[in-house]
């Protein structure tokens, strides 16, 4: 059974992947110094997998307690690389703080990596790397044009590293590009957890319909889309973390034609803000309070995938809807407020 260090494994899509990894064989070790998530998501994980995952609280950007984590565990076959801050308006205001954090985190695992002769190593990166396309679908070709924020450039930077480093000795890496995840898990075991005011779509919708959220904005109208709002590609979280599993088959079989293969990661399909707000209404049959606020600094016009390389080259297909995913976001953001009143307190199974 092939051993997986998960760094991040606390995280949104980085749990959701630990459950594809388990469900698909693999043996998976966790490090998430749970600044930006909560150890209790790995009970969630055991709760579907029958299967308790070590989590090594440690902050990757000490070198020394990194290291510490592969002394311990030499039978690591493959890394993927989760750990990162990845709010946008946040590196906005706080830039060296994510620079040090993403990428001081990043250097020291290929490091260790290097040094412990890992070959397989796979890198959660983003559609943001494209800054704003002049045109979509947009494929791994697409050149990358200015990051839109500080958390953008780190993904950027990100890629250069994972790509000279691979070019430099035997590590057989893939970066693959995120477009914008979103819901929960099917079991409604884990999810996503923002930590204060979400700044993401799809959980400040059910935030707002929950009554967590007075009321949602919606960030323009006037954007040169068929209705006037953003045009995203929403991708369910359990497609992302199968991907992962895949992308790993692919290295581990040595079907990789380089050293540093890229993937897009996204349904190939873009939707609105305001079709997603409907589709939520739909689902939840409910009607959501918002109100159409300016243009939010940074943002995109529009953004969505080709997703063929990824279809044909690791067989990936996504299998979620748009319904899905705003069912399983809206199942999970009733359980979450379930346990704030069962356990009282915020989440506190969570905490
Ligand atoms: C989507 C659309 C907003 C909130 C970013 C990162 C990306 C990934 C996902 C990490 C935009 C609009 C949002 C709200 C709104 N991050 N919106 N009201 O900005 O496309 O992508 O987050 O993995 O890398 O770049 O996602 O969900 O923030 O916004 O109208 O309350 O929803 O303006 O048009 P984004 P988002």
């Amino acid at each position: 059974m092939k051993k997986i260090l998960v760094t991040g494994g606390c995280g949104y899509i980085g749990s959701h992947t630990i459950v594809d990894l388990i469900q698909n064989g693999f043996h998976v070790i966790s490090a998430d110094n749970n600044s930006r998530s909560k150890p209790a998501i790995l009970e969630g994980v055991e709760r579907i997998t029958g299967v308790k995952v070590k989590n090594y609280t440690v902050d990757l950007c000490i070198f020394d307690d990194t290291h510490a984590v592969f002394v311990e565990n030499p039978d690591i076959d493959g890394i993927i690389h989760f750990a990162a801050y990845k709010a946008v308006g946040e590196s906005v205001e706080n830039p060296l703080m994510y620079f040090e954090n993403n990428n001081n985190s990043l250097i020291n695992i290929l490091k260790c990596a290097s040094e412990f002769n890992i070959p397989h190593f796979v890198f959660s990166s983003s559609c943001t790397v494209y800054g704003n396309p002049d045109e979509s679908p947009v494929t791994e070709n697409t050149i990358t044009k200015e990051a839109e924020s500080p958390y953008g450039y780190t993904k950027q930077m990100g890629e250069q590293i994972v790509r000279l480093t691979a070019n430099s000795n035997e590590l057989q890496t893939i970066l693959l590009r995120y477009f914008n995840p979103v819901g929960a898990h099917p079991s409604i075991q884990i999810g996503e957890i923002p930590i204060g005011r979400p700044a993401n779509l799809v959980p400040a919708i059910t935030q707002t319909a929950i009554g967590k959220l007075p009321q949602m904005q919606v960030y323009g109208n006037d954007y040169p889309t068929r209705d006037g709002s953003c045009l995203r590609d929403y991708i369910h979280v359990s497609d992302i973390a199968h991907a992962h599993t895949l992308a790993l088959h692919y290295l581990i079989d040595h079907k990789n034609k380089s050293n540093c293969e890229v993937f897009n990661l996204g349904t190939g399909n873009g939707y609105t803000v305001f079709e997603v707000i409907k589709a939520f209404e739909k689902v939840s049959q409910q009607s959501l309070n918002y109100t159409v606020a300016p243009r939010r600094p940074g943002d995109i016009t529009a953004i969505y995938a080709n997703n063929e390389k990824a279809r044909s080259l690791l067989g990936w297909s996504p299998k979620y809807n748009l319904d899905d995913m705003m069912l399983t976001a809206w199942s999970w953001e009733m359980k979450l407020k379930q346990e704030e009143t069962l356990f009282g307190g915020k989440n506190a199974q969570l905490n």
